[in-house]
Parts: structure tokens; C-alpha cells; sequence
């Protein structure tokens, strides 16, 4: 039965299940009747089950391992930008595995879809499972009334701008709901151990409902982060109670919702990097976000007898002025005269100084007319001399280059050594003291 049929359903349970005491729930204040439910033993982390695939491990990771039972999680992110789909799909794995809960299902509360509409939603995402149940409200008294008889092993809330309190002075999505409404559920969660997931809209400033009230009050904050690489969402943990927060999740947003991207360093390289034609102007950096590494690449362009002018993107001005300047005193470069425009792909802001010497190598190679052979990779930051230094984390942004079939990275000496140690087979690692030895190392 797909999930659209089953729709009318699980409504239709949901009523029969959730209707139960409904004509006894005439208090309208959160009295401690609601929350009076014998709290079920604290059990450890409750991790998604094993059989729930790539997109499972990822999320479970960037949760620090899994679901804490009673823990609430606010998944927060620009609107449109996938959380709905991102929950959804949590709640599908989570009301799957056979390990977490027993018989007990997964509750999705949506106050801005009607219960159709996530069915559809449900439907495309291909989840299957009889254990979800979706429900349409927008009163949190109604809500965990509800939810109570059904002891959900997790309920999701979406989204936190939608629901109120009754008694609560404004209106939903107001400051004074959202953070009354979010301690409601806070109560809640601890009192019954069943985690909510709770979806936070981020406003125009970058904040969810105004200040960032709801982190103090949540126990984990994820947020969902889009745009600016195309198809491709990274989600990543703000706060962490239970885990750490050096983590970092990539999926990408497809037909059929979000999938794990299973090469994630790559992302931000231009397609024609990949292709054996070669640019001038182009060079490989590793980046650090999170746990993860990632290549990005770094483009410049040197137009000489044009106006003397300086373009930058992606990178800070003042480091870009600096690498220049040090190109230009310490390696010779005649580039005063030049126009030079600096971008960094894929509009990633770099603001490790591990890019440095990438940075510098892509304005010598368009200054010089050479392009760099596409495999080949540069760390390292630069210092006023001249001279090439060691960046944190050198092993795992070296591995990441090595993973991807680079042939050459270029590193600072004194990184060198105890990186050929590591043994890198089929790549080079070309330890060097300067600039002018960076550019030597160009066939
Ligand atoms: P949604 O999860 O509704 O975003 P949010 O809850 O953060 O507002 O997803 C928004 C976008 O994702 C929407 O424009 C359509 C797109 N989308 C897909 O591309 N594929 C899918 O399978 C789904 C469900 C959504
Ligand atoms: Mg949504």
C-alpha cells in the first residue's frame, strides 16, 4: 500500500488513537496532567538501526551517534531548503528499525502541511512504513495530549514557528510563543524520554525566531545549509549535549530527497577541472569544515596594461592583498601593473589561511600563462617572507587529497617529512621552504 492510500489510514488511527480523551481535555493550561506519564528509564543513546543505510549513518553521525531518548533536537535552515525532507525522511529510518521502541510509531506533526501533503511527500521519499503517523495541528496542548496515549519513540514538530500555546500571550511563531512553546516541549521530552525533533525556520538576520533564544533551551541544534552549493546540503551541528559538534553532513537534494554524497570533497571543483584540458589560473586548496576535508578550487585572473585594479571572491581582502604583495616582493612577480581578479568556486568563503599557497599559485600560473596539471593539490599558509607554514590537521588534508587520485601535493617542508611517512602510493608530496620553490616545482 503506498503511503498516499495509507494516508487515510493512518488518519484515520491517528484520529481513532489521538481522538481518545479528547472529550476530557477541557483545561486549556499545560497543567502537570500532561506530563504525569511515569517516565520510562533513561536507556543509552538510541542510534538508528544498523540496516538503515548511508543516509542514516550520516545523520546518526552528525547527531554524536544517534537519537538521546528525551533529548530535543532543533533542525534549523533557511526555508525551502530541505529540513521537512530531511525530518521526514529521519522519521522514516526511526519508525523502521525494528531495535529502537518496539511496536511504538513515530509521530510527524506538521502545523504547515495538512496530512495529504506529507503523504505525498512520504510517498516520493518512497518510505513505506506502516509506524509513521502524520498528524496536522497546530496547538501544542492538542498535540501532546495526543501523542501521549500513542508513547511515540520520537515525535517530530514542524515547524516551531507554527504552534502555540494556548494562554501564551502573541501569536505563533512570536518570540514569547516560540520559546514558551519549545520549553513546553522541553518539559515534555524529559519528562516521557521521547526525543522530539523540531523544525526552526531561520529568519532574514540568520537567526531562528529572532534571537537565538531556542539554542539555550534545546539540547542539540543542526542546521541545514544550502543554497549557495546548488543541489548539494550540509547539515551541521551547532550545539551538541550529547556529541561533537566537528561534525559536518553532505547529502544532496534529488527527485527522491536527500541522498548521502559519498565523495564530498570533490563538491566544490569545477567540472572542467576534472577534464584533461587544463586552465591557467586554476589550483587546487583543501579546506577543513568540521571533521571533514574538502578541494576547492581557487581561480585567478592577471590582466596586464588594463587598469590597475584588485577583484576578490571568497576570499578575505586583506589575505589576498598580503599573498600579492608577498608574490610580488619575495618571488619576483611583476604584478603592479596587473588587473587581478581572485574567486574561490562554488561561492565557499575561505577563511583558512591552509589555502594560502593555492591562492598564490593560481595568480602565478595565470601571471606566468602556464596552467597546473589538474592533479595536483597545494597546503599551506604563507608568511611575510616568503616562507611556506604548516597548517593544522596536514595528515587528513593530505589523505583526502591522496583518496581522490591527486598525483602531486605540494606541502611546506617542514610538514613533509612525517607526510611521506604516512606513505602515500602513486602520490608525490613535495615539500617546500618558499614561494620561489612552490613555482619551481611547476613543470
Ligand atoms: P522542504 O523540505 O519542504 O524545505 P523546508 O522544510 O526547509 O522549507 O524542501 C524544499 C525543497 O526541496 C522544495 O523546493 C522541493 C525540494 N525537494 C526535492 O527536490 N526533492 C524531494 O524529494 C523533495 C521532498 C523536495
Ligand atoms: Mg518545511
Amino acid at each position: 500500500m503506498s503511503i498516499v492510500e495509507y494516508c487515510g489510514d493512518m488518519a484515520a488511527r491517528a484520529v481513532g488513537n489521538f481522538g481518545h480523551g479528547y472529550g476530557d481535555c477541557g483545561h486549556s493550561q499545560l497543567s502537570g496532567g500532561l506530563f504525569d506519564q511515569e517516565a520510562r528509564p533513561k536507556t543509552k543513546i538510541a542510534c538508528f538501526s544498523v540496516g538503515s543505510g548511508l543516509f542514516g549513518s550520516e545523520v546518526e553521525r552528525v547527531l554524536g551517534g544517534g537519537l538521546v531518548p528525551g533529548s530535543l533536537v532543533l533542525v534549523g535552515g533557511d526555508p525551502g531548503v530541505g529540513k521537512s525532507t530531511l525530518v521526514l525522511q529521519v522519521a522514516g529510518i526511526i519508525a523502521d528499525s525494528e531495535d529502537l521502541g518496539g511496536s511504538a510509531p513515530v509521530v510527524y506533526v506538521s502545523g504547515e502541511e495538512s496530512v495529504e501533503q506529507i503523504g505525498i511527500r512520504a510517498d516520493r521519499l518512497e518510505i513505506g512504513t506502516e509506524e509513521l503517523y502524520l498528524y496536522s495541528s497546530t496547538d501544542i496542548e492538542d498535540i501532546l495530549r495526543k501523542i501521549q496515549h500513542l508513547s511515540p519513540r520520537a515525535l517530530i514538530i514542524d515547524s516551531i514557528q507554527t504552534v502555540y500555546l494556548k494562554g501564551v500571550a502573541g501569536s505563533a511563531g512570536g518570540l514569547t510563543q516560540v520559546k514558551e512553546c519549545t520549553s513546553a516541549l522541553l518539559r515534555f521530552a524529559k519528562t516521557t524520554n521521547i526525543p522530539i525533533i523540531l523544525i526552526g525556520h531561520v529568519n532574514k538576520a540568520g537567526d531562528i525566531a529572532g534571537p537565538r533564544v531556542l539554542e539555550h533551551i534545546v539540547d542539540v541544534v543542526l542546521y541545514m545549509e544550502g543554497e549557495k552549493y546548488s543541489s548539494h546540503r550540509l547539515l551541521r551541528p551547532v550545539k551538541n549535549r550529547f556529541g561533537s559538534t566537528d561534525e559536518l553532513g553532505v547529502f544532496e537534494m534529488s527527485q527522491s530527497g536527500l541522498a548521502v554524497v559519498s565523495n564530498p570533497s570533490e563538491i566544490f571543483l569545477t567540472e572542467q577541472h576534472s577534464d584533461s584540458d587544463f586552465l591557467a589560473g586554476l589550483a587546487v586548496a583543501v579546506i577543513m569544515d568540521g571533521s571533514r576535508s574538502f578541494l576547492i578550487e581557487i581561480q585567478a585572473l592577471c590582466v596586464s596594461g588594463s587598469s590597475v585594479s584588485r577583484h576578490i571572491n571568497g576570499i578575505q581582502s586583506s589575505r589576498a592583498d598580503m599573498i600579492i604583495s608577498v608574490l610580488m616582493k619575495q618571488a619576483g612577480l611583476m604584478l603592479q601593473e596587473n588587473a587581478i581578479f581572485l574567486n574561490v568556486v562554488s561561492g565557499v568563503m575561505l577563511t583558512e589561511t591552509a589555502g594560502d599557497v593555492a591562492i598564490a599559485a593560481a595568480i602565478c600560473s595565470s601571471f606566468l600563462e602556464f596552467p597546473i596539471p589538474n592533479n595536483i593539490a597545494f597546503i599551506g599558509e604563507i608568511g611575510l617572507g616568503g616562507e611556506l607554514r604548516s597548517v593544522p590537521r596536514m595528515e587528513k588534508r593530505v589523505l583526502t587529497v591522496a583518496k581522490l587520485g591527486y598525483k602531486m601535493c605540494v606541502v611546506p617542508k617542514s610538514a613533509e617529512k612525517s607526510i611521506a611517512n604516512l606513505g602515500f602510493e602513486g602520490m608525490e608530496i613535495v615539500g617546500c621552504k618558499n614561494l620561489k620553490e612552490v613555482i619551481n616545482t611547476f613543470p
